[in-house]
């Protein structure tokens, strides 16, 4: 399984994602299309980008009955992404339609991942408003050991708990893992985070990176020291 950098292209427009992967000239990153870009360029940026040469994980955690799971699965596939994602909390029902919709004829598929719940739930507010009274990290792992009996192939979390995942689920279960940060970057809005050298210690498959890496003076050195933290 191949560790790799993955680059959170948070942008919201085409001319902002073109502007910032022109600098890259001697390397494709792998890069993270979530919603943002996705509703305001539609099917076509996705396209592009993958033209270019880039691997892509498009973030748009499907979440709904598992028959229209399916259905956009399927187009999510032919659409020719690497890595594609969905809510874990739509039930195992709904998972497995995903893996079904997302084969192509010949049986490959892009990767599935789940996302258990989200980084930023809180405890209290699982309680209150999902009326799940478990301890967050039961919930997450429960979560990921329904995802990997759907047939998924990891999920997404915090890189500290990438350890704990992998001893529940086993080593080739993924960990997509967002929250990283430079020793000496900054800190932004994430709480839980963790050194690209920090994560791959803990055992991350993949780091998702995004404003340490766009919001920086030089994009392409940024990603270069994520790279040699992380996958050495
Ligand atoms: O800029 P930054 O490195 O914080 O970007 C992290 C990326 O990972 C963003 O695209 C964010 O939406 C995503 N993400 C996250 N935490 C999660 C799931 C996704 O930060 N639990």
């Amino acid at each position: 399984m191949g560790k790799d950098v993955i680059i959170a292209c948070d942008f919201s427009s085409k001319d902002a994602v073109m502007a910032f992967l022109d600098q890259f000239k001697d390397e494709k990153p792998f890069v993270k299309i979530g919603m943002e870009l996705y509703y305001a360029e539609g099917p076509a940026i996705v396209r592009e980008i993958k033209a270019r040469g880039h691997k892509i994980f498009l973030d748009l955690k499907l979440h709904d009955i598992p028959n229209t799971v399916k259905k956009s699965m399927a187009v999510l596939s032919a659409l020719d992404v690497d890595m594609c994602n969905l809510h874990a909390a739509g039930t195992a029902e709904m998972m497995k339609a995903a893996i079904e919709g997302l084969t192509r004829p010949d049986g490959t598929r892009p990767l599935l991942i789940a996302v258990t719940q989200l980084t930023s739930t809180s405890q209290e507010r699982m309680e209150s408003d999902l009326l799940i009274k478990e301890p967050l990290d039961k919930v997450v792992l429960h979560y990921a050991t329904v995802a990997k009996n759907s047939g998924l192939d990891g999920v997404v979390c915090s890189p500290l708990e990438a350890g704990i995942v992998h001893e529940n689920c086993g080593k080739e279960f993924l960990t997509v893992t967002p929250g990283v940060r430079f020793a000496d970057g900054d800190v932004g809005d994430q709480v839980r985070i963790t050194t690209p050298e920090k994560a791959k210690e803990i055992g991350s498959d993949y780091i998702v990176v995004g404003r340490p890496i766009t919001a920086a003076d030089d994009p392409v050195a940024a990603y270069r020291r994520c790279v040699k933290e992380f996958v050495g």
